[in-house]
């Protein structure tokens, strides 16, 4: 989109191009869309700046692993590719950390075994969903030191678009609802309560902004414009199988799963649609306690919920400078409570 934007931009500087913008009005929207943008470049910079903070503090306890050279990271995962290039298997190494985030922040404080819990539920995920679509895991067995928080992958080349699904209305969605009726351009029926389920399940892509930026919501033709039609036909398709099945699993361990975020790519091998990233983790998904479930208010998550609360209420933190480091008992409970979505769902018990 910023390509798009700017070569309009371009263009318009020009005078010809400057007759073609019907006067004055087509001016100020030029103008408007350039601060725009450069809003935009701008916080995308501090966005950078303050994953950069994170990723250096975290190097010093980025442990060396044999054959495996380290590449990138995002908010929560370190990449690593093989030492020695491979014309056969272009993999990666998706190391899962215990770190946390909120707000957009990743907070200074870690989770004992979150890196574990998440990557044990994905691939628990992957195994129930692999009738619907491949995906990207190859292997468990990684170098000792993130045995249980790593998995081997295939290298994809990611969709730059947040696949979610959601099933009932609560979070952005919410807010986008009560500002328009609307949620990405789907009309909803009226009267809807936070909580509520949605009549059908929807698709509400968001662009996967660089660097840590904000997400952004968008329409079902923006996606299209910007990946071609078929493309995000086949990411609304699957996106939607797959929140369908999953919910439907979640429902019967007594879960509700209102909404989750997927990722998609293509591998270079077979050029597959493939499933990739962490699936229907507690990070990357809302789910609800099915029997307390009460729509007509916000519903306790089963992350980060206690994060959260201590916070918004407790911390007096300001959501803009460096968060601060969590209490222990906050800790504590962050961790049950991540591992009881694990136990919930798999039905096997959390070793560690
Ligand atoms: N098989 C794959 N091939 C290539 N890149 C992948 C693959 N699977 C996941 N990724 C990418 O690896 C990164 C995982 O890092 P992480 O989840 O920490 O970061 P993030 O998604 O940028 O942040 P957040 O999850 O907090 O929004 C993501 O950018 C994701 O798109
Ligand atoms: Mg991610």
């Amino acid at each position: 989109m910023g390509g798009k934007l700017s070569r309009t931009g371009s263009r318009g500087l020009g005078l010809r191009g400057l007759r073609g913008l019907r006067g004055l009005r087509g001016l100020r929207g030029l103008r408007t869309r350039t601060a725009d943008l450069r809003r935009r470049a701008e916080r995308t910079e501090r966005a950078r700046a303050k994953l950069d903070r994170v990723t250096n503090a975290a190097e010093s306890t980025r442990p060396r692993l044999e054959g495996w050279e380290y590449v990138t990271s995002g908010k929560i995962r370190d990449i690593y590719e093989p030492s020695v290039y491979s014309p056969f298997s272009d993999v990666i190494l998706v190391v899962t950390s215990d770190r946390i985030s909120a707000y957009d922040h990743v907070l200074p404080t870690e989770i004992p075994d979150k890196g574990k819990i998440l990557t044990a539920l994905s691939v628990w995920w992957f195994e129930q969903l692999s009738e619907i679509i491949p995906n990207h895991l190859i292997s468990l067995d990684v170098p000792e030191p993130v045995a249980g928080r790593a998995m081997i992958c295939q290298r994809l080349t990611m969709y730059p678009v947040e696949c979610v699904a959601r099933g009932y209305l609560t979070g952005s969605g919410l807010a986008e609802y009560e500002q328009s009726g609307e949620v990405t351009g789907i009309e909803l029926p009226p009267g809807l309560r936070d909580g509520d389920r949605l009549p059908a399940p929807i698709f509400t892509p968001a662009t996967k902004a660089p660097e840590g930026a904000h997400d952004e919501n968008v329409s079902f033709a923006h996606v299209a414009d910007q990946l071609g039609p078929d493309a995000a036909a086949a990411l609304r398709a699957t996106t939607l199988a797959l929140y369908t099945r999953a919910e439907e699993i979640a429902r019967g361990r007594g879960l509700i799963l209102a909404d989750t975020k997927f990722e998609f790519g293509r591998a270079a091998a077979n050029g597959e649609l493939t499933l990739g990233d962490e699936v229907l983790t507690p990070d990357s998904s809302r789910y609800w306690d099915a029997p307390t479930w009460e729509p007509g208010g916000p519903q306790p998550s089963f992350d980060k919920q206690y994060v959260r609360d201590w916070l918004t209420r407790e911390s007096r933190w300001d959501r803009v400078s460096p968060p601060p480091t969590l209490p222990a008992d906050v800790v504590a409970r962050t961790r049950d409570r991540y591992i009881e979505a694990y136990e919930r769902l798999t039905g096997r018990v959390f070793v560690g």
